[in-house]
């Protein structure tokens, strides 16, 4: 076999961003860009040379070419196997079971998670490390840093790989190992969730779900768990079949991309259970009988019931939380007695925290809930924690919910998204109120008084790291928060996220919506930031 060293020049732009490398298909396709990033990786990850990598993605656009690259500079760096997701494909959760469970290297997961797929559409490229998770930043910084400088990457003159078929294939010295993308991830959720208990519930014939898998990758692993091992009717997973653009939709599952989903719960005979996930399957959203569940929420139920599922019977460590998700989780954390974190947004920064045993769960309001089974997100297993819980207490999705806030009190939370802005702009506007976070203090703005403003940053407690500018934070009082800051994930424009969350005690008052119940709090938040006249926008384009 003839390996090349081919010369590339230097590429800047290759700073992984809140999770990954992404960027429009046509880019990644710029001649040597996606090797010099791969090379990178190789070079960063010494350990990999005569190691095993996990390789697979969420079937997107580019997908399987870019399997075919890594796979050719995987022989090329000295891998010794390549553990491959049959037909290219893993969902991230998947891939970090996989990492973990055969003891690998590492992995490399191909998707742009939620972000559209097709030739015109966005790609990404993102290495995870052994424990399962991304990589922390001190590692995407070295592979950024070796990006930057790169002159040659290595790579394998030889034939595609038959990446269809299950079983081993010698590619020179490297075994590729092609495995059924479900199987390990449907073994560790049997270990965790009653699937008697789940499947009783099914074939009682008085309950009923729709999973839309949003024609992305939990298409494959919905339909195994769901429809062949706890026995839920054919069709309840609908949009089931993964298509390279996802059918021209936009794999995201909240209020406004899944709109299908949204109306099918809101007929008068619709499911009891609906449920949604993203294009690589680590995002959910979980809807009941014409009731939304609020991810924060989400997370604050979980936690409060996990005791009655089988993988989290003997209690949990803690809960981690990302900084703009609501304060409901901590709530339950004080009543359970156990820690509760505040992290910046991202995933990875809940990885020290897990590893160290410190939380079991965590859940970001961007529609992320996980435990410590991986290191990723996990929205199937979301789905199924959800199922178990149905099963166990045989209440609706809004009966746990309203009995949760009646418990807990009630965190009415939003977050209002403004998108493809002028990165001046957006820029300007976080810079004025980072300006004026000394002087807000004790501020009245509308019914509400400011009593702290940060930007907020975090020291992770195992590591000591350091993470700054994780977004900026007006606190009133315990009851009252928003939180602006700029989404760290899109590939065009700038994206404004402001998160209003206010707390209510009386039960009484719980039958609001969120947006009744916020809007004093969101108008504070367009005077205050000066929206309009910064982004030249009246109204959010997205509001969860
Ligand atoms: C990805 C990460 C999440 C994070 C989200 C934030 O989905 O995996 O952990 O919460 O990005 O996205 P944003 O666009 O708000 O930066
Ligand atoms: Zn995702």
């Amino acid at each position: 076999m003839k390996i090349h060293r081919v010369q590339t020049t230097p590429f800047t732009d290759q700073k992984p961003g809140t999770s990954g490398l992404r960027k429009k298909v046509s880019v990644m396709r710029t001649p040597h860009y996606l090797e010099n990033f791969v090379q990178a990786v190789f070079d960063a990850r010494p350990d990999l040379h005569g190691g095993t990598l996990v390789l697979g993605g969420d079937g997107r656009y580019y997908n399987r070419e870019a399997i075919q690259v890594i796979l050719r500079m995987a022989v090329a760096n000295g891998v010794s196997r390549v553990l491959l997701g049959r037909g290219g494909i893993l969902s991230t959760p998947a891939a970090s079971c996989l990492i973990r469970k055969y003891r690998t290297q590492g992995g490399i997961i191909l998707s742009a998670s939620h972000n559209p797929g097709g030739p015109d559409e966005d790609f990404g490229i993102k290495f995870n490390t052994p424990n399962g998770g991304p990589a922390p930043e001190r590692v995407t910084e070295a592979i950024h840093a070796r990006a930057c400088e790169l002159e040659h990457y290595r790579i394998a003159e030889m034939p595609e790989v038959d990446i269809d078929r299950l079983g081993r294939i010698q590619v020179g010295p490297m075994t590729v190992s092609i495995v059924d993308p479900v199987d390990d991830y449907a073994e560790l959720m049997q270990s965790l969730f009653d699937f008697d208990r789940m499947r009783a519930l099914f074939t009682e014939g008085r309950f009923s779900m729709r999973f839309d898998a949003m024609q992305a990758v939990t298409g494959p692993y919905a339909r195994r768990i769901l429809e062949e091992m706890l026995g839920a009717p054919k069709g309840t997973v609908v949009r089931a079949d993964p298509l390279p653009d996802f059918g021209g939709g936009h794999p995201d599952p909240n209020l406004v991309h899944a709109q299908d989903l949204v109306q099918a719960m809101a007929a008068p005979d619709g499911p009891d259970f609906g449920a949604a996930s993203d294009g690589d399957g680590d995002r959910n959203m979980i809807l009941g009988r014409n009731f939304f569940v609020t991810p924060s929420d989400s997370l604050a139920v979980l936690a409060a019931n996990a005791h009655r599922v089988p993988g989290y019977a003997r209690g949990i460590a803690g809960i981690a939380r990302s900084m703009p998700t609501s304060r409901a989780a901590d709530r339950v954390a004080r009543a359970l007695g156990v820690e509760a974190f505040e992290t910046p947004t991202g995933w990875k920064f809940f990885g020290n925290l897990l590893d160290a045993g410190r939380v079991t769960l965590c859940g970001e309001e961007s529609f992320g809930t996980g435990s410590d089974h991986v290191r990723e997100k996990d929205g199937l297993w979301a789905v199924l924690f959800w199922l178990d819980l149905l099963a166990a207490r045989r209440e609706s999705v809004e009966a746990i919910v309203r009995d949760h806030w009646r418990r807990f009190g009630r965190d009415f939370y939003t977050r209002h998204d403004y998108e493809g802005l002028q990165e001046d702009g957006a820029r300007a506007l976080m810079q004025a109120l980072r300006r004026r976070l000394d002087t807000l203090p004790g501020q009245r703005l509308g019914d509400y008084t400011v009593t702290h403003a940060d930007d907020f940053a975090y020291t992770d407690p195992v590591d000591g790291s350091q993470a700054r500018g994780q977004g900026i934070r007006l606190l009133f009082g315990d009851t009252a928060r928003l939180v602006f800051r700029l989404s760290g994930t899109g590939t065009s424009g700038a994206t404004l996220r402001v998160y209003a969350e206010r707390f209510e005690a009386d039960a009484a008052r719980h039958g609001d919506t969120a947006q009744t119940a916020l809007e004093p709090l969101l108008a504070v938040a367009r005077e205050v930031a000066d929206i309009p006249g910064h982004t030249g926008r009246e109204a959010p384009d997205v509001v969860t």
